[in-house]
């Protein structure tokens, strides 16, 4: 759409769109807070944006502002529509559709005792403060790839997909075993998948969430139909095992998802966010030490706020309450993160998956980890609405409503 067609209003109204009955085009956004919305506001021109982003400054000087110009534009021969506040319309009516998961744990299994037998802490400690009981370790033949391939493949059984049909490798990790080739071209290799796009993606336990919105986004585009979406990690070889304060919170391990394009949802929506300000509060600097670093309360605090906000935020971009959630799957970093998450969006308990005391905290790797554990114990049917959420490093969050298809 170019400037010359396009007129941008201001006004205290919620978002409004204007659309021609001709052209099917947007014509106009009436907005009040242009910038919050910022996202919805794709179909501009940088100047119509501009002109937006000006304000009433900018609409008193053109004697325009309000709902009398709706009116207006329906006079001219356009209809209107109100939006939710912040839900970004889908541009094609072709979903993604998550059809099989997977996912792999090393065999060794490190338990609070035993890592109480070389340090100064206790189950009792780590019980109470993460809700973690034990946490599984990667042996030496068990690198990020080899473990994305062996849950990749147990996703692609349950989904009854070949290798051969995938058209992308998303790998979320921040832990790959090399700097370059990536973790997924690797994995392309192991699968034997075709020569088909293959890129790890960094945004630490949001990861996963950041793979599915670009896969999800891939497929609605209508540009591929089958995506392989995969969070492995071996945190393992972040961690100084000499600091209590953040090695027994970690473990290692990979999950995968495979989707496709359908009809109907699943996937609903999946909206990403990331605020690198504070990079120093969770942090791997490679540049001093190669070991995880974390300020443990402030990471707390950002975590609740995060999960909540991108609950929120789902909840309202649906137009669903927190009571026709049937599955809350966040984040398995802490026990008192996932409950005071829950509390706060006001969610059963009961509907909150929580498997971080059986794995701890396997960064990307946690919510697929989880969405599987909670396909294959029975626990998510066909038609159930669940909500993922997610906070990482970065800081990085995400939420995600799915429809279980
Ligand atoms: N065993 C025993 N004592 C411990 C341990 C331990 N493993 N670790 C810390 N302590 C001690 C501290 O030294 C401190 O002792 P002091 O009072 O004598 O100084 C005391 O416990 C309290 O420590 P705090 O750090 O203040 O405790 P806090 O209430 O913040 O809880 C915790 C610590 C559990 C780590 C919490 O901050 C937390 O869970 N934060 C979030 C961590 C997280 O989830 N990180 C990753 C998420 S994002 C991502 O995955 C990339």
């Amino acid at each position: 759409m170019s400037a010359r067609n396009f007129r941008a209003f201001w006004s205290d109204s919620p978002l409004v769109t204007c659309k021609s009955r001709t052209t099917r085009l947007v014509e106009a956004i009436v907005c009040s807070k242009p910038h919050k919305y910022k996202d919805l506001c794709y179909d501009l021109t940088p100047l119509s944006y501009n002109e937006l982003a000006a304000g009433p400054q900018f609409a008193s000087r053109n004697r325009v502002g309000g709902l009398a110009n709706v009116g207006l534009f329906a006079n001219s021969g356009a209809t209107c529509r109100r939006l939710s506040r912040s839900r970004t319309p889908r541009m094609s009516n072709i979903y993604s559709r998550i059809v099989g998961t997977g996912s792999y744990l090393p065999s060794r299994i490190v338990t609070n005792d035993e890592l109480a037998s070389t340090l100064d802490t206790s189950d009792a400690w780590i019980r109470t403060m993460t809700g973690i009981v034990q946490r599984r370790i990667a042996g030496d033949g068990e690198s990020t790839a080899e473990m994305a391939a062996i849950a990749s493949a147990r996703a692609l059984g349950n989904a009854g997909v070949n290798a051969r049909d995938i058209d992308l490798i998303i790998v979320a990790t921040i832990t790959p075993d090399l700097v370059f080739p990536s973790t997924a071209a690797l994995l392309q290799a192991r699968l034997g998948a075709r020569n088909v796009g293959a890129f790890d993606l960094s945004a630490a336990c949001s990861g996963f969430m950041y793979g599915l919105a670009l896969a999800d986004g891939m497929i609605a585009s209508g540009r591929l139909k089958t995506a392989l979406v995969v969070g492995a990690e071996t945190m393992s070889r972040l961690l100084d095992w000499k600091d209590r304060s953040t090695c027994v919170l970690f473990g290692d391990g990979a999950a995968a998802v495979v989707l496709v394009s359908a009809k109907n949802p699943g996937v609903r929506s999946v909206r990403m966010h990331a605020d690198g300000s504070d990079p120093n509060v969770l942090c791997t600097p490679s540049q001093r030490s190669r070991y995880l670093h974390m300020d443990g309360g402030a990471v707390f605090r950002f975590a609740v706020r995060g999960l909540v906000e991108a609950g929120g935020e789902m909840l309202e971009a649906n137009n669903i309450t927190a009571a026709s959630v049937d599955w809350l799957i966040p984040h398995q970093a802490n026990l008192r993160i996932i409950e005071s998450c829950a509390r706060k969006l006001s969610i059963a308990k009961e509907k909150v998956v929580v498997t971080v005391d059986r794995h701890a905290n396997t960064s990307a790797a946690s919510i697929p980890l989880a969405l599987d554990a909670a396909v294959t114990d029975g626990r998510v049917r066909t038609g159930d609405s669940v909500l993922l959420l997610s906070v990482g490093g970065g800081f990085t969050w995400a939420g995600g409503l799915i429809t279980w298809a």
